[in-house]
């Protein structure tokens, strides 16, 4: 089972981060450093260096790195975005851009989040500039933009596994259905995806576990991996400490998705979105309503999430699976 953290190469550098990271994961995720605005300053440049610090630190502990993500309709920058590109030239500049990323840490990155967010609440493709705005090439054509991507990852190296990321379709509702729906078509038309990815922020405490279960073993079902990629349970903050019995919750929630992952063949990581509650985007994200997400706090102690998720960990798989 992998056991991943998304990283900020800017804290690699402090003792404990780096200590507690070592010691308690054995895979990474860029947090933003292989996102478009910190790769791509100008059309012209790529900047690995971020990037390429959190590879070394990997390297240096043997952890696999996942990465973090190839396209996206947000956070692009604005020469991007206000570029007025034609379709022709957005085509040329993602086909590009995934292929020298991916070649770039070919060997180094096993599995890349190729498309994340593309969906709309009701499993609509989302607008976009890769897909309609103006789009390479593939506007109203629904997930036809996405299957091209895949294409071009796959192009730039065949042996990443490549995944789609999505929020807030986890569980059974109409974005899971969709996702689950595109998976089926492009497994049956031999599009090369790998796996999804469930990213799991959990902002109210009550994560629906039997319907995230149910969702991992439909897609585990169609042949791919499943991998939670940005597990984070935030608590109410505000001006007091977190209540104690919110944090048991917070423990309770932890622990049922690590357990609906475990039960499952086809869930093979379970990351969360950072680690400590020193470093998390919770408090900016809730303009400060809610925080304390994660399985350690402040000070690198163990939190009662830890402990429950480090229980399943330790009772493993179900016999037999
Ligand atoms: C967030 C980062 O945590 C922030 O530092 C950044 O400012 C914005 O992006 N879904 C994703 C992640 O796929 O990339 C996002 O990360 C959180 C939501």
């Amino acid at each position: 089972m992998l056991i991943g953290t998304a990283v900020r190469p800017s804290q690699l550098s402090e003792t404990a981060y780096a200590s507690t990271l070592a010691r308690e994961y054995n895979m990474v995720e860029p947090e933003d450093a292989m996102k478009w605005w910190v790769l791509r300053p100008d059309a012209a440049t790529y900047d690995f260096r971020q990037g390429d610090d959190v590879v070394r630190f990997a390297q240096a502990h043997q952890m696999k790195v996942r990465g973090h993500c190839l396209v996206w309709g947000r956070y692009n920058p604005d020469w991007l975005t206000q570029g007025h590109f034609t379709s022709q030239q957005l085509a040329q500049l993602l086909h590009e851009h995934i292929t020298r990323v991916m070649k770039h840490y070919e060997g180094q990155v096993f599995a890349w989040d190729v498309v994340n967010e593309a969906l709309d609440e009701n499993g609509n493709v989302r607008d976009s500039i890769w897909y309609n705005q103006p789009g390479v090439g593939f506007a109203g054509k629904g997930t036809a933009y996405i299957e091209q991507a895949f294409r071009w990852a796959h192009e730039a190296d065949p042996k990443a596994l490549l995944f789609y990321n999505e929020a807030e379709g986890e569980g059974t509702n109409r974005k899971s259905d969709a996702i689950y729906a595109m998976v089926k078509d492009f497994k049956r038309r031999g599009v090369p995806i790998d796996g999804v990815g469930l990213q799991l922020h959990v902002p109210n405490l009550d994560a629906d576990v039997p319907a995230v279960a149910a969702n991992i073993a439909r897609l585990a079902a169609l042949g791919v991996q499943v991998h939670i990629t940005e597990l984070d349970v935030s608590v109410p903050v505000g001006s007091d400490a977190p209540r104690t019995d919110d944090l048991t919750r917070q423990a309770d929630v932890y622990r049922g998705i690590a357990r609906a992952c475990l039960n499952s063949p086809g869930c093979t990581a379970i990351q969360t979105w950072g680690f400590t509650d020193k470093y998390s985007w919770i408090g900016s994200h809730s303009r400060g309503a809610r925080g304390q997400a994660l399985p350690f706090d402040r000070a690198y102690q163990p939190k009662t999430a830890y402990r429950a998720v480090f229980e399943e960990l330790a009772a493993g798989r179900p016999a037999g699976r």
